[in-house]
C-alpha cells in the first residue's frame, strides 16, 4: 500500500493532522493500535485553549464543540480559603477556553475522516518505521496475523509518549528532558452539581485540589496525593472530606457532592524530545512531549504541532520547498518549551511541597497573590493559558519583529 503521510496513532495529533491535510488534497492513512471503542471512550484531560478552538473551527470540525461545550471567560485561583478570580478574556484580549472532553474531540475527528471518504486502520501490532532518512520511507505492522507494508512520503509519528517513533530517531541526534514530580492526581467523575460557573484551581496545606465539569450532572474533580498510592486506600467519603476541606471558602461555600462513577491516580511529568524530527520522519504531540496537567496543554500542543507539520507538508507538495519542514523542530520546540515552562509553574504553584519550610509556604502564597492580583500577573497567567501563538519567524529575526 501506498500513501503521501503515513501517520501512526488516532489520538489528537494523528487525528488533527489527516483533517488537515485532506483540505489541502493530501492523501495519508492512519494506524492505530486500539479499537475505534477504545480511542472514543477513554476519558482524558477536557479543557481547549483558544489556539485549538480556532484549529477545530478552521477544519469544520468545530460545530458540536460551539454547541456543546462548555465556554469560560476565566478561572479561579483559591487559597487561604478566597477565590480570586482570573478574568482570561480580559487580560488576554478576548481570547477563552472551553470545557469540550478529549474523547468527544476523537468522535468529531473520527467522524469527520470517515465523512472524508477515508479510513483508519485499527488494531494494527507490531507497527516498526524503515528507511526514514530516504525519500521513501516505509511503516511495517500486522493486521489480522497478517504483515502489512505502508510505503510514505512521510511519517507522522502521532504515537504517544509510548509509541515507536520517537525511539526511531538515532539515539546519537536525540536528546531528551525528563522531569518527574513528588505530586500524583487522583481524578474522578461523579454524579454531581457543578462546583462552580468555571474552573477552580485550590491551594491548600492539606495539597492541591481542581473543580472541573463536564456536563450540568457530571462533573470531573482532582486532588493532589502521593503518585505511588493506592486508589484502594481512597473510599468516596475520603475523597469528598479531602475535596471539601481543601476547596471550601471563608464564607462558608463547600462543593457539592455526589456518587463517584470512576476515580484513578497517575504520575505527572515533564518530558522534552530534541530534536522532533529526522529524514522524513516527523513526531508530534505526546510522542514528542509532555506536560502535567496543571496548565491544561497536552492537547493543545498535539494540535499545534500538527499545524505546523501540515503546513510544511503542504509547502513541500505545494512549491517542492522544504523550509518549513526543515525548521519544523525549531518552530515547534519554541512554542513547547513555553507550554513547558507554563505547566511547570503552575504544578510548583499551585501544589503543596511537603518538603517545604515554612518560608517557602509563605513564599508560595506571596506568589499566588501576586499572580492573582497584579495586571502584569494575571496578564502572564491569561496568555499562557488561553495558548500562546505559534511563532513562524526564525528566533534570530525576533529583534525586527519587535520593534
Ligand atoms: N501503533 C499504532 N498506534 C499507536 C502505537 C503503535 N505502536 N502506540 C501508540 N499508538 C496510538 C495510541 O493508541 C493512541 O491512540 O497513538 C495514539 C496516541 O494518542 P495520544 O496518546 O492521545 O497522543 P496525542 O495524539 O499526541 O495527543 C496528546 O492526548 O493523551 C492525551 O494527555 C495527552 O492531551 C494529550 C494528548
Ligand atoms: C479536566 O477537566 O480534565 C482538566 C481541566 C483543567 C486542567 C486539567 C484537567 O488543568
Amino acid at each position: 500500500m501506498k500513501t503521501q503521510v503515513g501517520i501512526i496513532g488516532a489520538g489528537p495529533a494523528g487525528l488533527i493532522l489527516a483533517q488537515l491535510l485532506h483540505l489541502q488534497g493530501i492523501d495519508s492513512v492512519i494506524l492505530e493500535r486500539k479499537s475505534r471503542n477504545n480511542i472514543e471512550g477513554t476519558v482524558k484531560a477536557g479543557i481547549l485553549e483558544q489556539t485549538t478552538i480556532d484549529i477545530l473551527r478552521e477544519m469544520g470540525v468545530g460545530d458540536r464543540m460551539d454547541r456543546e461545550g462548555h465556554f469560560h471567560n476565566g478561572n479561579y485561583f483559591q487559597f487561604n480559603g478566597q477565590r480570586r478570580h482570573i478574568d482570561l478574556k480580559k487580560y488576554s484580549g478576548g481570547k477563552q477556553v472551553v470545557v469540550y472532553p478529549q474523547h468527544e474531540v476523537i468522535i468529531d475527528l473520527v467522524n469527520a475522516h470517515y465523512e472524508n471518504g477515508k479510513d483508519i486502520i485499527f488494531d494494527v501490532e507490531d507497527v516498526t518505521l524503515h528507511d526514514i532518512d530516504t525519500n521513501q520511507p516505509k511503516i511495517r505492522y500486522r493486521k489480522n496475523g497478517l504483515d502489512e507494508e505502508l510505503v510514505c512520503d512521510f511519517i507522522a509519528g502521532c504515537d504517544g509518549y509510548h509509541g515507536p517513533s520517537r525511539l526511531a530517531i538515532p539515539d546519537n541526534i536525540r536528546k531528551e528532558h525528563v522531569h518527574f514530580y513528588q505530586y500524583g492526581w487522583l481524578g474522578i467523575l461523579s454524579d454531581s452539581a457543578p462546583a462552580a460557573d468555571e474552573l477552580i484551581y485550590a491551594s491548600h496545606d492539606q495539597g492541591f485540589a481542581l473543580l472541573s465539569t463536564r456536563t450540568p450532572i457530571l462533573q470531573r474533580h482532582y486532588l493532589q496525593v502521593d503518585p505511588f498510592d493506592d486508589i484502594a486506600n481512597w473510599s468516596d467519603d475520603r475523597i469528598w472530606s479531602e475535596l471539601t476541606a481543601r476547596t471550601k471558602t471563608n464564607d462558608g461555600w463547600q462543593v457539592p457532592d455526589g456518587p463517584i462513577n470512576s476515580k484513578g491516580i497517575f504520575q505527572m511529568r515533564s518530558f522534552v524530545c530534541e530534536t522532533m524530527q529526522f529524514g522524513r520522519l516527523f513526531i508530534a504531540g505526546d510522542a514528542a512531549h509532555t506536560v502535567p496537567p496543571t496548565g491544561a496543554k497536552g492537547l493543545n500542543l498535539a494540535a499545534t504541532d500538527v499545524k505546523v507539520m501540515s503546513r510544511g507538508i503542504t509547502e513541500f507538495y505545494q512549491n517542492g520547498s522544504t523550509d518549513l519542514l526543515d525548521r519544523y523542530s525549531e518552530i515547534c520546540l519554541r512554542r513547547v518549551w513555553k507550554a513547558e515552562r507554563f505547566s511547570y509553574f503552575m504544578t510548583r504553584l499551585l501544589h503543596t511541597n511537603p518538603k517545604f519550610d515554612s518560608f517557602e509556604r509563605g513564599v508560595q502564597l506571596a506568589e499566588l497573590d501576586y499572580y492573582t492580583s497584579s495586571e502584569a500577573g494575571l496578564s502572564t497567567i491569561a496568555e499562557n493559558y488561553v495558548g500562546l501563538p505559534i511563532q513562524w519567524e526564525k528566533a534570530e529575526d525576533l529583534k525586527a519583529v519587535i520593534k
